[in-house]
């Protein structure tokens, strides 16, 4: 092993001996689904806007003609259904769990779809949330989605790297805000997308600035963000930039997120495509 190992064992051609190989545990879809394109929306920390960017994502896919699902994998803290105003129960027949549909017509699965009160909390050890996870990818007929964004639970911790051991990802998205930590927080994610060998598409910093409507002046409100020279020093790009803007939070409040007119993730989408 050499001084500066990181353990990336997956990604490293050192052939140095002590390599440890990533057990296989990839599952397989329902034999009924047909899934495109799978990408993960990361982030190192929770509240920084990471279901947020998982929904618009899949609004501005879905607005270019793909069918598009979201597998909400964040089962302690799920908020997915509440920001499309879409409520359970699914449907399940002998064959599996058919997904709730959106008012424009996004797949959704989320822990809260099952809740008999959507409040109740989710009080879960690791093992139970990984399977339901799992669940959701094996036993839900995803007919024939172009691309599914999956949005992750919060950190970079025994449950994301399970869940990114059992399901297939094509890339990963991830989510910061210029009040965090960025640097570390980056270095975390960039780390668990080495170990499991997933492409990153890109960093979205969200909360980047509050554009003024009585002025159009643009304010940093947590300060100046360091997002450049950390996507420099980890040769990553940044595909978005999302201002704070109070129609977001109340069209996400209100379950009306399909009718927030503003595009903020046309790059990040370009950049999905282009995978
Ligand atoms: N750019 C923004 N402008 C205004 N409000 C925002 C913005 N981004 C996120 N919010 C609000 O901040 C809250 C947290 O966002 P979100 O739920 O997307 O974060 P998260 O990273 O998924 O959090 P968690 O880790 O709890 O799952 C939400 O209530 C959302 O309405
Ligand atoms: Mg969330």
């Amino acid at each position: 092993m050499s001084d500066n190992c990181e353990k990336s064992c997956d990604s490293c051609n050192s052939g140095c001996g002590s390599k440890q190989e990533l057990a296989d545990l990839s599952k397989l879809p329902h034999p009924k689904s047909k899934i495109g394109k799978v990408i993960g929306i990361v982030s190192g920390k929770g509240g920084v806007g990471k279901s947020m960017v998982t929904a618009l994502m899949a609004l501005e896919m879905n607005r270019r003609g793909y069918r598009t699902a979201i597998l909400d994998a964040d089962i302690t803290g799920p908020s997915i259904p509440k920001s499309f105003g879409v409520t359970g129960p699914v449907v399940t027949n002998e064959e599996g769990v058919i997904p709730a549909r959106s008012k424009t017509g996004i797949d959704l699965i989320s822990i809260n779809l099952f809740l008999e009160n959507e409040h109740d909390p989710v009080l879960w050890r690791g093992p139970i949330v990984t399977g339901t996870v799992t669940q959701f990818w094996q036993e839900v007929i995803w007919e024939d989605i172009d691309y599914m964004f999956i949005d992750m639970p919060p950190g970079t911790g025994d449950v994301s790297l399970t869940i990114f051991q059992s399901i297939k990802v094509d890339g990963i998205i991830i989510v910061t805000s210029p009040q965090e930590l960025v640097s570390m927080i980056v270095a975390k994610a960039v780390r668990m997308a080495q170990m499991m060998n997933i492409p990153i598409i890109g960093l979205v910093e969200n909360m980047s600035y509050f554009k003024c409507p009585d002025n159009g002046k643009e304010y940093k409100i947590f300060g100046e963000s360091h997002i450049d020279d950390i996507a420099k020093q980890y040769d990553l790009e940044i595909i978005g930039r999302i201002p704070v803007d109070p129609l977001l939070a109340e069209h996400i409040g209100d379950g009306t997120i399909e009718d927030y007119p503003v595009d903020n993730l046309k790059e990040a989408a370009d950049m999905v495509v282009a995978i």
